[in-house]
């Protein structure tokens, strides 16, 4: 019998691509398929790189185009699909809500028709923490009440009910749903990273870029949080910890209902530890000034990783340290992201 093969929706985007060397290391074949509208195929370059001999087939499809995702089916024997591909930032959400909601709910809807016709019915779906809005208890469980605060965040929820519902009429599904928190960090390689198109949102590659002299300071947004220094905190996760979540889940195998799990490590981290950590990581100082909170933010979001723990037998290994030093080392190794990769530079390790 042949490698089981996974197919990887958004497998060239941040998550999505260190998902796919996971995957390759451990036996599976992987189909991705991306509309690279937020990643690049270089990425996928960069994937095949570390995974050397992997079977790696990259095609670009957009999830709204129904006929080419199921020729994708009819092409491709596929035993689980790993679903990353969705739009992703929050304030973006604000100002886009008919793109979200299409691109995220809809999306889904193709995907979960395209499995029933081709009959894989066997998913994991990338989910967020920010289901949970404004947390009244912390840490958070996945019985925690869910109240998404932004349309990003309902268009994961949305999605959640969705699937939950199909299980809970059709036996023959199994979908499983990861509540990510606050994914940051990098391939240990250096080789692949998170490289967002123009001025980052997120904070782990705003330090980066801030360390590297690409940006001049970090705009800390909200100092008077009920938080013991009266900035944000998260539950910051290394990628490469996220990915084995996925992984355990897809190797406990095609069992029966729709779970889900929180994918944290039950740490919380303020902004203002995160820069003085990220600074001594890097040994570069990094400037900052304390601004208004940004809109859509919430004080606290920590997880309890308990029931990941107990039912796929995983907890997150590194630490916060651990992903501010690959992270940093990305951002050296690529100090414009992938966009060396079209002309061959690429700075000496
Ligand atoms: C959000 C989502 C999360 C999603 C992630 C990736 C929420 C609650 N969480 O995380 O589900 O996976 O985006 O898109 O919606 N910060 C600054 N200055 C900056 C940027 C960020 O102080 O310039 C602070 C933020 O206020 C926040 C923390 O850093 O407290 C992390 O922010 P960010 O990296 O953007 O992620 P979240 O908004 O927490």
């Amino acid at each position: 019998m042949g490698n089981p093969t996974a197919l990887v929706t958004g497998g060239a985007g941040f998550i999505g691509s260190h998902c796919c060397v996971d995957l390759l290391a451990n036996g599976f074949d992987v189909v991705v398929v991306d509309n690279f509208s937020n990643s690049s195929p270089a990425a996928l370059d960069r994937v095949r790189e570390i995974s050397g001999a992997g079977h790696l087939t990259s095609l670009k499809v957009d999830l709204l185009d129904q006929s080419a995702l199921q020729s994708v089916f009819d092409c491709y024997s596929i035993d689980v699909v790993i679903h990353f591909a969705a739009y992703k930032a929050v304030g973006d959400s604000m100002n886009r809500p008919r793109e979200y909601y299409t691109n995220n709910v809809a999306g889904i809807l193709d995907l979960v028709n395209a499995m029933n016709l081709a009959d894989v019915k066997h998913l994991i779906f990338s989910s967020s923490c920010s289901i949970y809005g404004n947390a009244t208890e912390i840490p958070l469980t996945e019985s925690s009440a869910p109240g998404p605060t932004n349309p990003y965040a309902k268009s994961k929820w949305i999605c959640e009910q969705i699937l939950e519902d199909i299980c809970a009429t059709h036996p023959d599904w199994s979908v499983t749903a990861l509540r990510y928190f606050n994914p940051v960090g990098a391939h240990e390689s250096g080789l692949l990273g998170e490289d967002p198109t123009g001025i980052p949102g997120n904070i782990m590659p705003l330090l980066s870029q801030i360390a590297a002299g690409r940006l001049s300071e970090l705009n800390v947004f909200g100092s008077d949080y009920a938080t013991p220094d009266g900035t944000a905190i998260r539950d910051y996760i290394h990628v490469m910890d996220v990915v084995e979540g996925h992984r355990l889940a897809l190797e406990r195998g095609k069992i029966s209902g729709f779970r889900r799990y929180n994918l944290g490590t039950g740490v919380g981290t303020s902004v203002l530890d995160l820069v003085c950590r990220f600074a001594a990581v890097s040994g570069v100082e990094i400037p900052y000034e304390i601004v208004g909170r940004r809109p859509g933010d919430v004080p606290e979001l920590v997880a309890s990783p308990d029931l990941a723990a107990a039912e796929l037998g995983w907890r997150a290994k590194r630490n916060l340290d651990d992903m501010c030093r690959d992270a940093w080392h990305f951002q050296q190794l690529n100090p414009l992201g992938y966009q060396q990769a079209v002309t061959g530079e690429r700075a000496p390790a």
